[in-house]
């Protein structure tokens, strides 16, 4: 089967971020900054990489800031032109020129099926990718057009695996595969919410990124409350495995920098902070000279 490549992406942006509360409570935690920029910033780079420039954001109560961030600021960047500052003045362009952004509501947070069901009259019957609203990938290492040039020849669903030591599987979604031909290419054969080590069916975990075809909005509008009284996209997926739709996976090699708690959040900062030309340098001297003489 084949089908037309996705061009749209969600991203649902619409939970209530309670590991992250006190902070979360007035502010979304994908606007939460990583050195300068807010991490939906980030996520919507990582589409907008992948060539995918249609952007819709599931937001709820109290998230309207995260649409503002995409768009302009005559008064800041006159103020910036006036000083002459126009590194800063490219800089807030940049998130007004990344995608065409368009908005939905989900009324109550019912779960990432409810979030992605949400999206289904913006994107119609075509495939489309859904990025998670607090975590990336490394810029220089991409994930996404490996994962949209598979779904366009297979039609089914494209899922991302990280692999995850034993100890942590508990954490996270792990699949059951099939070897393929490709080394980095997965036949996903079942799915299992946060397994114990022993009962794991492997070390690959579930990343933040899907691409799915448009029927999957159907099987969502027929799924029932599961887990935590949420409507599961994981749920919605299984479904449509067991009525024999092909889902694969994409082994990701690179680095998933997941900012939903604030231990990751932390060392997502930590990271790209280092990493960055213009502070490296001194950050990380700071760093190593801080952690010298850390006593604990
Ligand atoms: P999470 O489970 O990480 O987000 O969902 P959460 O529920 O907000 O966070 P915790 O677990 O309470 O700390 C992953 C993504 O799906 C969105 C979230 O905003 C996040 O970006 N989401 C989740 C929705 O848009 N709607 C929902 O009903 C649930």
């Amino acid at each position: 089967m084949t089908t037309k490549r996705a061009v749209k992406a969600v991203i649902p942006a619409a939970g209530l971020a309670t590991r992250f509360l006190p902070a979360t409570k007035a502010v979304p935690k994908e606007l939460l900054p990583v050195v300068d920029r807010p991490v939906l910033q980030y996520i919507v780079e990582e589409a907008a990489a992948a060539g995918i420039t249609d952007v819709l954001l599931v937001t709820g109560r109290g998230k309207t800031a995260m649409v503002d961030h995409f768009d302009r600021r005559p008064d800041v960047e006159a103020r910036l032109e006036e000083k002459g500052d126009q590194k800063r003045l490219a800089a807030v362009r940049r998130s007004s020129e990344l995608a065409d952004i368009y908005t939905v509501r989900q009324g109550e947070a019912l779960g990432l099926g409810h979030a992605v069901g949400t999206a289904a009259s913006h994107v119609g019957d075509n495939a489309f990718a859904v990025l998670l609203g607090d975590e990336f990938v490394e810029e220089d290492k991409p994930l996404l057009p490996a994962m949209l040039d598979l779904q366009e020849k297979t039609g089914g669903i494209v899922l991302a695996f990280m692999e995850v030591a034993p100890h942590e599987t508990s954490r996270y979604g792990i699949a059951s595969v099939r070897t393929t031909d490709d080394p980095d290419v997965v036949e996903v054969t079942g799915l299992v919410e946060k397994p114990s080590p022993e009962e794991a069916p492997s070390n690959l975990a579930v990343l933040g990124r899907y691409v799915l075809p448009g029927s999957i909005f159907d099987v969502i509008a027929d799924t029932k409350p599961g887990n935590g009284g949420e409507i599961q996209l994981t749920d919605a997926m299984a479904t449509m495995l067991a009525d024999g739709v092909p889902v694969h996976g994409i082994v990701y090699r690179g680095h998933r920098y997941d900012t939903g708690m604030p231990l990751g959040y932390l060392q997502a900062v930590v990271q790209l902070a280092v990493q960055r030309e213009d502070l490296g340098e001194e950050f990380r001297a700071w760093l190593t000279e801080f952690v010298g003489g850390w006593k604990g």
